[in-house]
């Protein structure tokens, strides 16, 4: 059974209240246990941090163990070196995930330091988005 992780950046906790009419009105958390349904033949861990260090030290922890990472840093996608440091850091796979149109937003958006070190990316599909990266990882 492969084994995926989900990892949620800052503000991604307040899914559902956040700004529906850019992120939906769904929680991560009932999402999340959709996602379970859909792919039963996965093992699926999800983690959401505020705090840049966590998300480093869980990319590191689970990035030589599972087999694959879904990624939204949030804004940190744009700010973040040592995020993009700890995805090169790992063997795991990793997808980046976002899920507004960020080009389609302010330009400060338009920039991620993490795609260049990611396998992909999907922007701009809704919550989908993170459904798709996880069947990419499964083939
Ligand atoms: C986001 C896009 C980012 O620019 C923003 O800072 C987020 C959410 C997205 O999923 O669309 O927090 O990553």
């Amino acid at each position: 059974m492969k084994k995926i992780a989900i990892i949620n950046g800052p503000n991604l906790n307040l899914l559902g209240k956040r700004e529906p009419h850019i992120y939906g009105s769904q929680t991560f958390e009932a999402y999340f246990k959709q996602l379970q349904a859909d792919f039963p033949k996965l093992s699926l861990q999800y983690f959401q941090s505020n705090m840049e260090g966590e998300l480093v030290t869980k990319i590191q922890e689970v990035g030589f163990e599972l087999d694959g990472i879904v990624i939204n840093a949030g804004a940190y996608t744009h700010t973040s070196i040592a995020i993009a440091d700890a995805i090169s850091a790992v063997p795991a796979p990793v997808i980046e995930v976002h899920i507004s149109n960020v080009y389609a937003r302010e330009t400060f958006r338009h920039h991620s330091y993490l795609a260049p070190v990611c396998k992909g990316c999907i922007v701009g599909l809704g919550l989908e988005g993170y459904k798709l990266a996880l069947m990419a990882l499964l083939n």
